[in-house]
């Protein structure tokens, strides 16, 4: 074993074991070396192998006629599109040709900022095929945060939609990037792929339709051998200060923990159909409606619209149409469900499903009862799976049908998976029943690399907190069994309705506009969103009616990162509480917002002690 390695024996085997089970062109010389203190990580130094061999060809003698991709439209009355394992990897070499005509290598980074439509999940595959890295951007975010994204990773190739379909609503998604894109010279090349046919200019020398090239691509391209530590994408997510941060998954390692935890967490069968809600804009859209599916040639179904369109029976409609035997999706969505009364699910047998999943938030007692009751029947397990963006694939989570249910509980670690809890100073909480801030104490092959173009900035978010260990952001308590409740982020980082968003962020957007001089931003309980965005605002003019200043503020939030952050309740006071150094006192406004009143604590050595009271009486319900 490499010296470095940070494994004992037991994981060293583990995690041998797991990799044995996938194809690779060269196996590993050692299977992991680095460790947390040094922020150097790595997982099968001298592998080779490429990712799109275990997604397709590999499956290619048992599994070629066998569908890989279920694709169900926005609008109902259009027709599914199936793809089986044959015809996805002829499409993946068809889209990988046609990156390669475009002059796209190995190691180039390939933006993708579409709706929800098989050519994404064909695209993303066609730049793994060939080793370039991809990066999706939401097609929720706007504009200006795209353009932010392409400065950061550099992407010379954009792939968009003419526009995007999501329920009732279209989004130009090619105008947007057009928007994006304008004086940034290093974009080459936009790759359009008609979807709604909205109205669009393209732009001579640097547009192309999708479907006019496609045509001449030829049928077969050979998969580019890569290093297992060359990356296989970046993902920008939100922090608790600063710009988005490019996270870098690598191949070989995001490969063995994804597609292993798939299978093992959702006990996948042959012949199960499993629908991941998730857009391949998150996380989860990559691990576990793309990659981990295909990894095990399973059925993975694909759906462009959302919950509630054209009526809140979709989701159960999908279920019963294509024989959906696993469900995963977000507490938010239950939520908005369960809204419309339990006679809807109850209407439909849904006799397919065999698991629920629960992904991207604590999910709530009531959500979690209601899930299993109506959706579930009472018959079928819910796998509550905490994990992040920077873990790559599942950390903890029940095993379907296998682990004992405890509603509202991510459970146990996966096996190889090695949580902590230490308190304030970083010391392990040994009691079996604690809680604490949640920890990881040894690597495992799906964990970020780095930031992007900032490896110090990885270092001192993940592995500087506490020495020796990854620190997640969330707070966790364990029970009597040893189950793991997650009980949400520590950090300045709010989730709303399963989407992470710095609060740092928000604030920098509203400050962009002109009459604001300050604000804070914290999340508050949410009914729905489980947290929504609460924004205090301070304004430097009398003149404009605060209605007239609020709907403002959100317009420049929408157009600074798009809807999705855009605060649901704006408080315009006075002053905002801060402490003799000028440092916003966030703690106290939290607990306004979440009417812990008696929890304030002293405010008496505050700058302005007298605002506290002031924003209390002005607080929106
Ligand atoms: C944060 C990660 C995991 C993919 C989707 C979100 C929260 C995630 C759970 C869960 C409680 C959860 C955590 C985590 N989270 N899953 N089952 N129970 N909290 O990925 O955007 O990277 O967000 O989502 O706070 O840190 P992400």
């Amino acid at each position: 074993m490499n010296d470095s390695s940070m494994l004992s024996d037991e994981l060293h085997e583990y995690w041998s074991g797991i990799a044995n089970t996938f194809q690779w062109r060269k196996k590993w010389d050692s299977l992991q070396t680095g460790n947390f203190d040094e922020c150097n990580v790595q997982w099968f130094n001298g592998a080779r192998l490429n990712i799109t061999e275990n997604c397709l060809d590999r499956h290619l003698e048992k599994r070629r006629h066998k569908k890989a991709l279920i694709f169900e439209p926005n609008n109902p009355n259009e027709a599914a599109i199936f793809y089986t394992y044959g015809e996805l990897h002829l499409s993946v070499c068809r889209f990988a040709n046609l990156l390669k005509s475009k002059g796209v290598k190995k190691g180039d980074v390939v933006c993708f900022y579409m709706g929800m439509t098989p050519e994404l999940m064909i695209g993303i595959l066609a730049c793994a095929r060939i080793g370039a890295i991809h990066t999706v951007v939401f097609g929720g975010f706007s504009p200006q945060s795209l353009r932010g994204r392409l400065e950061d990773s550099n992407a010379k190739i954009i792939i968009t939609h003419d526009g995007g379909y999501r329920g009732d609503k279209v989004t130009p998604l090619k105008s947007m990037v057009d928007e994006a894109i304008e004086n940034l010279s290093f974009v080459e090349t936009v790759l359009v792929v008609k979807r709604t046919h909205t109205e669009i200019q393209m732009k001579q020398g640097r547009d192309y339709f999708y479907d006019v090239l496609i045509k001449e691509c030829e049928l077969f391209c050979p998969a580019v051998e890569v290093e297992a530590e060359d990356p296989l994408f970046i993902l920008y997510t939100s922090g608790s200060t600063g710009k988005p941060k490019g996270l870098v998954h690598t191949t070989a390692g995001y490969m063995v923990h994804v597609g292993n935890s798939f299978k093992d967490v959702f006990q996948i069968k042959e012949n199960d159909i499993f629908w991941c809600t998730a857009d391949i804009g998150w996380i989860t859209g990559h691990s576990y409606l793309t990659y981990g599916p295909l990894l095990n040639g399973s059925t993975t179904v694909m759906f462009e619209g959302v919950p509630n369109y054209p009526t809140p029976a979709r989701f159960w409609e999908v279920i019963e149409k294509h024989k959906v035997t696993h469900l995963y999706t977000a507490p938010t969505a239950i939520r908005s469900l369960e809204k419309f009364g339990s006679d809807i699910p109850e209407s439909f047998s849904m006799k397919s499903l065999k698991v629920l999943g629960s992904v991207g938030e604590p999910i709530n007692e009531e959500a979690w009862q209601w899930y299993h009751k109506y959706v579930g029947k009472e018959r079928c397990p819910i796998v509550d799976t905490w994990w992040q963006t920077e873990t790559g694939g599942i950390m903890i989570s029940p095993i379907a049908g296998v682990t004992k249910l405890k509603p509202a509980h991510a459970t146990l670690p996966l096996i190889g998976i090695v949580p902590v809890l230490v308190d304030e100073k970083g010391r392990e909480e040994n009691a079996m029943v604690a809680s604490g801030n949640l920890c990881i104490k040894y690597p495992w092959p799906s964990l970020a690399r780095t930031i992007y173009g900032d490896h110090e900035r990885f270092k001192l978010t993940y592995f500087s907190t506490y020495k020796g260990l990854y620190f997640t952001g969330d707070g966790a308590r364990r029970d009597e069994d040893g189950f793991y409740r997650i009980t949400g982020r520590v950090d300045d980082v709010i989730n709303v309705s399963g989407h992470r968003i710095g609060t740092a962020e928000v604030e920098e957007a509203i400050n962009e506009h002109l009459l604001i001089t300050e604000s804070a931003v914290v999340g508050f309980p949410h009914e729905i969103k489980g947290q929504g965005i609460y924004a205090f605002v301070t304004c430097n003019d009398d003149l404009i009616l605060p209605e007239v200043l609020i709907k403002e503020i959100r317009a420049t939030v929408e157009k600074v990162i798009g809807p999705i952050a855009k605060p649901d309740v704006i408080q315009i006071v006075h002053s905002l509480p801060k402490t003799r150094s000028g440092k916003i006192m966030r703690r106290i406004l939290r607990k306004i917002v979440e009417n812990d009143l008696g929890n304030i604590g002293d405010t008496s050595t505050l700058l302005n002690p007298e605002c506290v009271e002031d924003i209390i009486k002005g607080k929106k319900s």
